[in-house]
């Protein structure tokens, strides 16, 4: 069996890995070995009802380099550290990441097997050991719209994102709860009241969420009740990062050269906790019916769901509230535009934590194990 090092399994992806690791008992085909930046020498944690001895240390390059895989959830700033240092001993494992660090070298390939599985193939065969996670609104896109890049019907997307405060952390998820609870509490009692003043209500609000005393420390400014039009850096051509990678990482992915497919559209942080949207502009190469969407979109993978436009369908299964926690990608909203024939509409939502950060690593573990 093949000894798979985990590093930052106690965060949240790692978590949100583990849980779905135990689920389909992939424990069962390795030999998982924990390592650890502060508690070397304790009890490892039992996943999947096998013990894993003690903890190792993640900074350990010896011990790192005795594992077959390394999957790693820890960050940017452990790959940056590590990855050349274990690479320079000659260590011949596979390397497993979640941060995008490694993701656009020439050496890395971005899994997301259930789009891209003949160019991970190949790169197997080609003998490349890294394999790396994508950004989360791109997997997301991809799983959702797959079928239309499958057949060669995308000419450009524009996508304007609903990006939930789980993509920015941990400590973000938590402050947009209490951002919420504090401008709750601030209207609680006229809110008991029903004949209460809307405006004064929201006055109140507006003064809680503009007081230096609004809880901002981790998004610099208030989401609930709020939104943040930028996410990531700034990059010189006025593009937030997040927006630079739609491009950039769908092309790697699907195996095509920089820019084949142009890719763009305005990254936006709201209120939702872990599920990421997209409304897409999508501009196709050929002719195909509404019909033909939607057989090609179901066609294409069993997490991809269509829903059809109309009202009722929408607001019950086209919501983070409903797909948060599970694998589903629905995809709806799927429209002729006044924008003329060719210019589709479509809006998806899926699991930033799931199909966004964990699932691919859990399933290219297996891709190598199996
Ligand atoms: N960068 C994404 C976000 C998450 O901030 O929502 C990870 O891909």
């Amino acid at each position: 069996m093949k000894k798979v090092g985990f590093i930052g399994w106690r965060g949240m992806v790692g978590s949100v890995l583990m849980g779905r690791m135990e689920e389909e008992n992939d424990f069962a085909n390795i030999d998982p070995v924990f390592f650890t930046t502060s508690q070397a020498g304790q009890k490892a944690p039992v996943f999947g009802g096998k013990d894993a001895g003690v903890l190792l240390d993640a900074n350990d390059v010896d011990a790192l380099s005795s594992m077959d895989i390394i999957v790693t959830c820890q960050g940017g700033d452990y790959t940056k550290s590590m990855y050349d240092k274990l690479m320079a001993t000659g260590w011949k494992g596979y390397w497993i990441d979640a941060a995008s660090t490694l993701r656009m070298k020439d050496n890395a390939v971005i899994i997301l097997d259930p789009v891209n599985r003949a160019v991970i193939d190949e790169s197997l065969n080609k003998g490349i050991k890294t394999y790396v996670g994508g950004n989360c609104t791109v997997s997301l896109m991809l799983m959702g719209l797959g079928g239309l890049f499958q057949n060669d019907c995308v000419e450009w997307i524009q996508s304007s994102t609903y990006q939930a405060a789980s993509g920015a952390g941990a400590k973000n998820m938590r402050e947009l709860l209490s951002q919420m609870g504090v401008l709750h509490a601030s209207v609680a009692e006229e809110l008991k009241n029903p004949a209460s003043a809307i405006l004064d209500i929201e006055k109140k609000v507006r003064d809680t969420m503009r007081a230096d005393s609004f809880p901002t420390k981790e998004f610099l400014v208030p989401l609930a009740g709020s939104l943040i039009p930028w996410i990531d850096v700034q990059l010189e051509n006025g593009q937030s990062k997040e927006e630079w990678k739609g491009m950039a990482e769908t092309n790697k992915i699907l195996g095509l050269a920089p820019a084949t497919i142009p890719v763009d559209g305005n990254c936006v942080r709201i209120s939702s906790l872990r599920c990421h949207s997209q409304s897409f502009l999508i501009k196709l190469k050929k002719d195909v019916s509404i019909e033909n969407i939607h057989e090609m979109l179901k066609n294409h993978n069993q997490w991809a769901k269509v829903i059809p436009n109309n009202k009722e369908e929408t607001i019950h299964e086209l919501t983070p509230a409903k797909v948060t926690g599970t694998l589903s990608v629905p995809v709806g909203r799927i429209r002729e535009t006044n924008f003329g024939k060719g210019y589709i509409s479509a809006f998806s939502v899926g699991d930033q934590l799931l199909w966004g950060a964990a699932e691919p690593l859990r399933r290219m573990l297996n891709i190598l194990v199996k």
